[in-house]
C-alpha cells in the first residue's frame, strides 16, 4: 500500500464517528467485571468438567494450570496492553503497533476475527441449549433420575432443526440487543449485574453438592491425578482450553483492553481475572463431580455431561428441580458475558473501519453468525452426515478454534509483542508510562512473553498434532 493511500486512510478514520467518539468501560471496576465476564463462560461449566473427566482428572487440571500461567496469562497481558496502547479494535491494533507498515501483522487480527466467528457458531448453539434448559427445568420436563429419559429430552432438542435454529437465533437476538447499547451501557452494565448473581448461585449449588453422602468420591476424582491419560493430544487440549478459558489468542482481550482505563494496573488485574476464572472452574467442578459420584453416575460422559447426566443428578436430590433451574440459569449468565466479548470483536472492527456505525455493524455480525452458526446448529440433525476429517461442523469449529487458531494466534501475539513491538514498549505500557513501580514483575513478564510462551507453544503444537 502506498504512503499516500495510508495517509488518506488515516484521514478517513479520523472523520469516522465510531473512531472519533470512541469510548470504553466507564469505570475500572466495570472493566474488570466485563473482562472476567468474558473469561467465565461455558468453558468453566461445560468444557472444563468433561475435558477433565476424559483426560485423567487432576492430571489434566495440573497441565491446564501450568498452561494458564505460562501461556494463557502472558498472552492476556500482551493483548490487553497492546489494545490499551493502540486504543483500537483487534485488527487495527496490530496495524497501528506494527514497526513497519509492510509487515502483515494485522493478519493476526484477521485470524482472530475468524476464530471469533467459528467459536460463536458453536457457542451460540450450546448457549441456546442452556437457555432452552432453563425453560425445560422450570417446566419440570427434565426431572427424571433415569439418564435414558434425560438423554431423550436432549436428543429431541438437538435433533430438531427447528428448535436448534430457534434457540440459537433467540440467543443471537438477545446478544445483539445488549451489544447495540454500547460498550459501557451494554456490556459493562450487563456483566456487572450477572457476575455476582452467578457466583451466589454457584456457591449455593456447591454447598448442596458437597454435603451429599458419598460426595468425597467426586473430590478424589478432581484431586487425584492419573497421569497415564496424558498424551500429547491431551496436553494440546489443555493448552487450547487455557486459551479458550481466558478468551485469548484471537483479539477479544485486545478489543477489551482498548476499553480499559489508562491507570489500571495490567499485570495485577489480569492475574485477578485469571484467578477468578480458575475459581469459577473449580467451583463448577465441585458443584458437578461430588453430586455425579454421590448418585453413582459416570463422570467421563463427554460433552453430554451437562445436558444428560446433570439433570438426572439434580432429579436424584431433594428439591432438585429448584437446584436445576438455578444451575442452568447461572450457566446462561456465564455464557452471556463470554458471548458479548466474542460479538464485540467483529462489531468493533466493522464499526471503526467502515462507516456503518455500531447498530448496522451489530446487525451484519448477527446475520453472518446466524448463517455460519446454522451449520453448527444443524450438526446433530440435517447436517449430521456432513463431515470434514470425520468431524461434524460443530466439532470441527470447536477443534479448529481451540486447538489450532487460538494457540497459533497466541504464538504470533507473543512473538509480535516480545520481539517486534519490543521490551521498551512493554515496559512503558505495563508501568502505565512510569506511574507504577513494578520493574521486577514486568521484567519477568517480558522474559516469559519473549521466550517461555512461544517455545512452549511451538513444542505443544508440534507434539499435539503428531508432527514430533
Ligand atoms: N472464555 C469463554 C469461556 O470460557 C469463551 C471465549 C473464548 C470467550 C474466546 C471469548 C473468546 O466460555
Amino acid at each position: 500500500m502506498s504512503v499516500q493511500n495510508d495517509a488518506q486512510k488515516e484521514q478517513e478514520k479520523l472523520i469516522n464517528p465510531a473512531v472519533l467518539q470512541r469510548t470504553g468501560f466507564a469505570t475500572a471496576l466495570g472493566a474488570v467485571f466485563a473482562t472476567i465476564g468474558s473469561a467465565v463462560g461455558l468453558g468453566n461449566i461445560w468444557k472444563f468438567p468433561y475435558l477433565a473427566g476424559a483426560n485423567g482428572g487432576a492430571a489434566f487440571i495440573i497441565v491446564y494450570l501450568i498452561s494458564t500461567l505460562m501461556v494463557g496469562l502472558p498472552v492476556m497481558v500482551a493483548e490487553i496492553m497492546m489494545g490499551r496502547e493502540a486504543r483500537a479494535n483487534a485488527i487495527e491494533t496490530m496495524r497501528k503497533l506494527s514497526p513497519s507498515k509492510s509487515q502483515p501483522w494485522w493478519l493476526i487480527g484477521v485470524s482472530g476475527a475468524l476464530a471469533a466467528f467459528l467459536i460463536m457458531a458453536f457457542y451460540t448453539e450450546v448457549s441456546g441449549w442452556v437457555f432452552a434448559y432453563v425453560f425445560k427445568s422450570i417446566s419440570g420436563s427434565l426431572l427424571s433420575t433415569d439418564p435414558e429419559v434425560t438423554s431423550q429430552a436432549y436428543a429431541s432438542l438437538v435433533t430438531s432443526p427447528f428448535q436448534s435454529l430457534l434457540w440459537q437465533w433467540i440467543v443471537l437476538a438477545l446478544m445483539s440487543l445488549i451489544i447495540i447499547r454500547g460498550v459501557s451501557k451494554g456490556i459493562e452494565a450487563t456483566t456487572k449485574r450477572l457476575l455476582p448473581l452467578l457466583l451466589v448461585l454457584l456457591v449455593i449449588i456447591d454447598v448442596r453438592s458437597l454435603t451429599l453422602p458419598g460426595a468425597s468420591e467426586g473430590l478424589r476424582f478432581l484431586f487425584n491425578p492419573d497421569f497415564s491419560k496424558l498424551t500429547g493430544a491431551a496436553i494440546l487440549t489443555a493448552v487450547g482450553l487455557a486459551f479458550f478459558k481466558l478468551s485469548v489468542g484471537m483479539g477479544t482481550m485486545t478489543t477489551y483492553g482498548s476499553y480499559w482505563k489508562d491507570n489500571q494496573n495490567i499485570p495485577s488485574t489480569t492475574a485477578r481475572v485469571m484467578l477468578s476464572d480458575l475459581a469459577v472452574s473449580m467451583l463448577a467442578g465441585l458443584a458437578i463431580f461430588p453430586a455425579v459420584f454421590a448418585f453413582g453416575f459416570e463422570p467421563s460422559a463427554g460433552p453430554s455431561l451437562l445436558f444428560i447426566t446433570i439433570p438426572s443428578v439434580f432429579a436424584s436430590m431433594p428439591l432438585g428441580n429448584i437446584f436445576m433451574v438455578l444451575f442452568f440459569l447461572l450457566t446462561s449468565f456465564a455464557a452471556t458475558g463470554a458471548m458479548l466479548s466474542l460479538f464485540e470483536v467483529p462489531v468493533a472492527f466493522l464499526a471503526e473501519s467502515t462507516k456503518m456505525g455500531r447498530v448496522k455493524a451489530t446487525v451484519v455480525t448477527a446475520v453472518l453468525l446466524a448463517l455460519i452458526g446454522s451449520t453448527a446448529a444443524l450438526s446433530s440433525s440435517t447436517m449430521a452426515d456432513f463431515t470434514i476429517f470425520g468431524k461434524t461442523m460443530f466439532d470441527l469449529y470447536d477443534f479448529v478454534s481451540s486447538n489450532l487458531l487460538l494457540p497459533i494466534g497466541g504464538l504470533f501475539i507473543s512473538i509480535f509483542a516480545g520481539w517486534f513491538w519490543g521490551a521498551d514498549n512493554i515496559r512503558k505500557a505495563l508501568s502505565n508510562h512510569g506511574m507504577l513501580k513494578n520493574d521486577l514483575v514486568v521484567t519477568g513478564l517480558i522474559v516469559i512473553i519473549k521466550f517461555v510462551t512461544p517455545i512452549l507453544l511451538i513444542v505443544v503444537l508440534l507434539n499435539g498434532l503428531g508432527i514430533v
